[in-house]
């Protein structure tokens, strides 16, 4: 397949991507066609897990375009990021020059005279031959269009956000060595951030913006059933529905939609066949579902008993730092306020201020 240009419209999208098993919801779709259409960027903010970076990569199998990905990390520099020289190549094609560089030299006397005749002769080391390519460069450099994925841009420092600013705003590189490569295509640019700073105003500026959120229940279960084929409809609408149970107490980590297929997953070869089953098996897809032994025991207490009492304040010594938490836990003790904290929790969860 060549890759695609642009998407007619965002359902012609939403059918190119639902082929490679990614559901999008309706007003997602018409931004990231937006997106594609005008050749912006476009920033996804959102918690784990929920889809972020799957649609860079569905995204690059639904358009036959290659997907280059910037995995972003605290310390990632230039040399990570855009270029490096290959120092071995150098030095090896500097062994094989040894006779011409001894003939070229011959003559001279002192040191100075050498390398000032050096200097006159281009030896060719400087060249795109002798660069590593790192992602960013790759998708300037690309002949055909691709995808390119700056993957947690909120991992790095705010330094990265201006050789990224400069590369998405220019779309060219600059090697001192040699000078600028402008791009031979426009990549399709996906940024995506776990929310976990703020990005700089000016990056935001330069892109489209989307917040990717946890999905209603009937979006995940068509995910859930996508993703696990061989899991039973009935035993997904469960597992999916204990999920959205359990994002609505004050867990430090909500389950994400990966973790929601392995839960399916491992209900199918914990034999679940039908409706109503689950709750032989919930302490088992707990462990799938939950990472915190806080989030634990929390959700074991809230889900054995939707009515409660003093004992949800969580106990002194446990592992959980994030007091926000706590508090709203705490609010669980003055007996009806628990519905109206958990629905708060929910909703925080579905605006991704949980992680
Ligand atoms: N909309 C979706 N359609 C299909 N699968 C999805 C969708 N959202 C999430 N997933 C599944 O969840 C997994 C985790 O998503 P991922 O993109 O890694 O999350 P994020 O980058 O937001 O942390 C994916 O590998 C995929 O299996
Ligand atoms: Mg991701």
């Amino acid at each position: 397949m060549s890759p695609t240009t642009a998407f007619d419209s965002p359902e012609a999208l939403t059918e190119a991507l639902a082929a490679e098993n990614y559901v999008i919801d309706p007003e997602f779709a018409v931004v990231v066609h937006l997106a594609t259409a005008l050749e912006r960027p476009l920033l996804l903010e959102g918690p784990a897990g929920v889809g972020k970076t799957e649609l860079a990569s569905s995204l690059a199998a639904a358009s036959g375009r290659r997907l280059v990905r910037l995995q972003c990390y605290e310390g990632l520099d230039d040399g990570r990021a855009l270029y490096e020289w290959d120092y071995g190549k150098q030095l090896m094609h500097v062994q094989m020059l040894r006779d011409r560089i001894g003939e070229l030299l011959s003559g001279t006397t002192t040191m100075a005279e050498a390398s000032a005749r050096l200097q006159t002769e281009d030896t060719g080391l400087y060249t795109e031959h002798f660069l590593s390519t790192r992602p960013l460069l790759e998708a300037v450099l690309s002949p055909d269009p691709v995808v390119l994925l700056v993957d947690e841009v909120d991992r790095t420092e705010e330094s990265m956000e201006a050789l990224l600013l400069e590369v998405l705003a220019e779309q060219q590189v600059t090697v001192p060595e040699i000078g600028t490569f402008t791009a031979r295509s426009i990549p399709w640019v996906v940024l995506t951030s776990n929310d976990t700073r703020e990005l700089s105003p000016a990056l935001k500026r330069r892109c489209l913006h989307f917040a990717v959120g946890f999905p209603t229940p009937e979006r995940e279960t068509e995910i859930v059933s996508r993703r696990a084929p061989q899991v039973a409809p009935e035993v997904v609408t469960d597992v999916v529905e204990l999920a959205h149970l359990l994002r609505g107490f004050p867990l430090r980590k909500s389950p994400s939609i990966s973790e929601v297929i392995d839960a399916a997953r491992a209900a199918a070869v914990l034999g679940l066949r039908s409706a109503g089953e689950l709750e032989k098996v919930r302490p088992a897809l707990l462990s799938a579902l939950l990472k915190y032994g806080s989030d634990r025991e929390l959700a074991v207490r809230r889900l054995d008993d939707d009515e409660p009492g003093p004992g949800i304040v969580p106990t002194a010594g446990s592992d959980r730092p994030d007091t926000a938490a706590s508090t709203t836990a705490g609010a669980f003790g003055a007996g009806r306020a628990a519905s109206t904290g958990s629905r708060a929790a929910a909703d925080r969860n579905r605006r991704g201020g949980r992680r």
